[in-house]
């Protein structure tokens, strides 16, 4: 278990995220944020089977869902996305070791009515802490303009005076992450590459700069991106095409790549594979900060 790639404040690993989880010691992160596949036959173009059989991959879920909780700091959050429909088998599996905070609401628009079914306009993000929240700041969002005129779109009932001047308070309904990232400014074609703004208001709510997130389905990168953005430290996973992970990061922070990460890296792990890890990073040419 080394790195596939570092930077001023992360560490991707090229793995499956179960076998990295057990390599990481208990309570050292402050959230994940996990976006995983839905098992719904999608073609991730990079070998993935996502049409395995229903209860194994319940099966499997509850054990990176159970890996991930253990892994969280007491007051730590988890921000998981899916479908309604698996939220409801999720946020079970979650509520045996973790408090829920919110269902939140993201609109979704793009998708198209199956059979004898309501047209599915939204996706659940779920949101539970361990125990109570460490950490919670309140996100303010611009008010709302109309994008012909510019002027603002609604009259808050004669109330706009008493408005926060810092903006909107952000609410559990997100009806502005909808649609999803074009297929033109997505890193890896045919993959959910959500919006960046999904993963970083998740980050901003919960961490301070310097906290550690992790994201066990890295896909094309949006958490790693929000962190490194943000000043938040990261660790993250991704089986397939880690390169697009690497392009898109060494894009956006170029100064950034392969440098050695600003936290104590092998603080992280359990005692037997540090040493694998630092011999990994040494091999990259990084040097691991010595805790
Ligand atoms: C829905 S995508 C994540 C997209 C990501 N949130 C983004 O915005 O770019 C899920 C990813 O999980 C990866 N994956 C599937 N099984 C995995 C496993 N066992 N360990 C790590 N990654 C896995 C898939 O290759 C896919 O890229």
């Amino acid at each position: 278990m080394v790195p596939f790639l570092t930077t001023a404040h992360g560490a991707l690993f090229a793995a499956d995220c179960i076998e990295f989880l057990a390599t990481l010691r208990s309570e050292v992160v402050d959230t994940v944020f996990a976006d995983p596949p839905f098992n719904l036959g999608k073609d991730y173009k990079n070998g993935f089977d996502d049409s395995v059989n229903r209860e194994k991959y319940f099966e499997w879920c509850r054990q990176w869902i159970g890996e991930c909780s253990r892994v969280m700091k007491p007051g730590g959050a988890f921000f998981l996305y899916a479908t309604p429909e698996l939220a409801l088998r999720f946020g079970t599996m979650l509520s045996e070791r973790l408090t829920f905070r919110h269902w939140i609401a993201l609109s979704m628009k793009g998708t198209f009515p199956r059979g004898r079914k309501l047209y599915p306009a939204h996706y659940a993000l779920l949101y539970f802490t361990r125990g109570e929240p460490k950490t919670f700041n309140r996100v303010r969002l611009p008010v709302p303009t109309c994008r012909h005129c510019g002027g603002e779109i609604k009259d808050y009932g004669g109330h706009r005076d008493k408005l926060n001047p810092a903006g909107l308070n952000l609410t559990d309904f997100w009806d502005d992450t909808s649609p999803n990232r074009h297929t033109k400014f997505k890193v890896r074609p045919g993959v959910n590459e959500l919006k960046l703004m999904i993963p970083e208001r998740a980050i901003l709510v919960s961490t301070n700069p310097g906290d550690l997130v992790y994201d066990p389905f890295g896909g094309g990168g949006s958490t790693f991106q929000a962190a490194e953005q943000h000043h938040r430290n990261w660790l993250g996973t991704e089986l397939y095409d880690c390169d697009h992970i690497k392009s898109r990061l060494a894009d956006a922070f170029p100064a950034s790549i392969q440098r050695t990460p600003s936290f104590d890296l092998e603080a992280c792990f359990n005692e037997d594979h540090v040493t694998q890890i630092l011999r990994g990073l040494a091999r990259e040419g990084v040097s691991a900060r010595i805790g």
